[in-house]
């Protein structure tokens, strides 16, 4: 694929010289959703497709970017005196805000650069294609020039491109594990901390399936900074009654339980309840994945799946619909929503002699609730971004 891909660099581009290719996954959540910008844990893994980019440094300051996603946008150009968001440059922002971050920050970029981006992540299903993205560009960035940066300190970056040039409040799980990720391996990152553990994910005779809603996503994004707000929001009436915290994910359930009863308003109490008992639920079942007890890893994904269902409510019909017809499976050992919500996907933990009739029978099941044809596929969990 990689040859196919240069090749269409060398026609769109007409360049017949040398050329640097990079890639940069997806990432699908384990456990602990909602949990990072609450100062909590997060159990994300890359996964083995992503995003792939041929590129060609430039001696002037004009960055031209084509993507093999949206042929019918053709190729995107602006220059380095020109980094501002623009509505009609789509997808390009994404990358174009990396590269704003970066000089901000005084990093020496001193030209642009042609690249051709291919991805074979579905756009906009929760799977992180924008982090994958994000992450791609400022790996490029680090190679052609030269720049002294480590890979956390680039994650951080593509987070406030994403925060600031794109406009979404999202937390730094996404960027964190597209740039961090490790082969067969989940990350358990404190949100608070930054502090990380590379945890073995052997499921044996299991797989990691993915399900896409295919529902398209809408309002997710000012829904998204909703909920965000909702729970800083408890912080401060917490705070007010004498709590002294910065984020929920510093409180155990134990402890929410005897404060909670300042929080008044009752939306607002189910949003801090999800958020605590969440982040608890990240920590103990991480705990049995260490000692290989999927079953009961397997019950706090669901049990995750209800607690964003009922009370942080960011799943919806097509969602539940997906889990419910799981949930009904044989072979099924755990099944939830995965990523901000609202559409999107969900993971699923299945064992293996299963994996057929349960794509088959939720697939079925599906399409009569909600009309939709959901897309399955199997995860592997890859290595994060870098230079191939
Ligand atoms: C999106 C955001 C992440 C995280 C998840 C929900 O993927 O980008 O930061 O908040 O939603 O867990």
């Amino acid at each position: 694929m990689l040859e196919e891909l240069i090749k269409e660099f060398k026609e769109i581009f007409k360049y017949d010289g040398e050329v640097e290719t990079f890639f940069s996954p997806g990432r699908v959540n384990l456990i602990g959703e909602h949990t990072d910008y609450n100062g909590g844990f997060v159990f994300p893994c890359a996964l083995d497709f992503g995003t792939y980019a041929v590129v060609k440094k430039r001696e002037d300051n004009t960055f031209r970017m084509y993507s093999k996603n949206f042929k019918n946008l053709g190729t995107i150009e602006f220059n380095l005196d020109n980094l501002v968001y623009n509505k009609k440059d789509n997808w390009a922002n994404y990358p174009k805000g990396v590269v704003k971050t970066f000089l901000d920050k005084a990093y020496k970029i001193d030209s642009g650069f042609d690249v051709l981006f291919y991805g074979n992540i579905p756009n906009g299903a929760g799977l992180s294609s924008s982090a994958s993205i994000e992450v791609l560009t400022a790996v490029i960035l680090k190679d052609l020039f030269k720049l002294d940066v480590d890979m956390v300190e680039m994650v951080k970056m593509c987070q406030v491109a994403e925060n600031k040039f794109i406009g979404v409040n999202s937390g730094i799980m996404d960027q964190f594990a597209v740039g961090m990720g490790k082969k067969d391996h989940a990350i358990l990152l404190d949100c608070n901390t930054l502090k990380f553990e590379y945890v073995p994910v052997k499921l044996k005779n299991m797989s990691i399936v993915i399900a896409n809603t295919n529902k398209k996503r809408g309002l997710a994004d000012s829904k998204y900074n909703e909920r965000r707000s909702s729970c800083e929001e408890a912080v401060k009436i917490l705070n007010d009654n004498g709590v002294n915290i910065k984020y929920l994910g510093e409180l155990t359930v134990a402890e929410f339980d005897k404060v909670k009863h300042f929080i008044t308003d009752e939306e607002q109490l189910k949003r801090a309840t999800h958020a605590v008992s969440e982040n608890e639920r990240a920590k103990v079942a991480v705990e049995f994945l260490k000692k290989d007890d999927i079953a009961e890893f397997g019950k706090l994904m669901n049990q995750s799946h209800i607690s964003l269902r009922d009370d942080y409510e960011v799943t919806g019909i097509e969602l539940d619909s997906l889990i419910e017809a799981a949930w009904e499976e044989e072979g099924t050992v755990g099944s939830r929503m995965t990523g901000a919500g609202f559409g999107g996907c969900t993971v699923s933990i299945v064992e293996n002699e299963h994996v057929e009739n349960f794509i088959k029978n939720v697939e079925k099941k599906y399409k009569e609730k909600t009309g939709l044809r959901a897309t399955f596929y199997i995860a592997n969990i890859g290595d994060g971004a870098g230079k191939i």
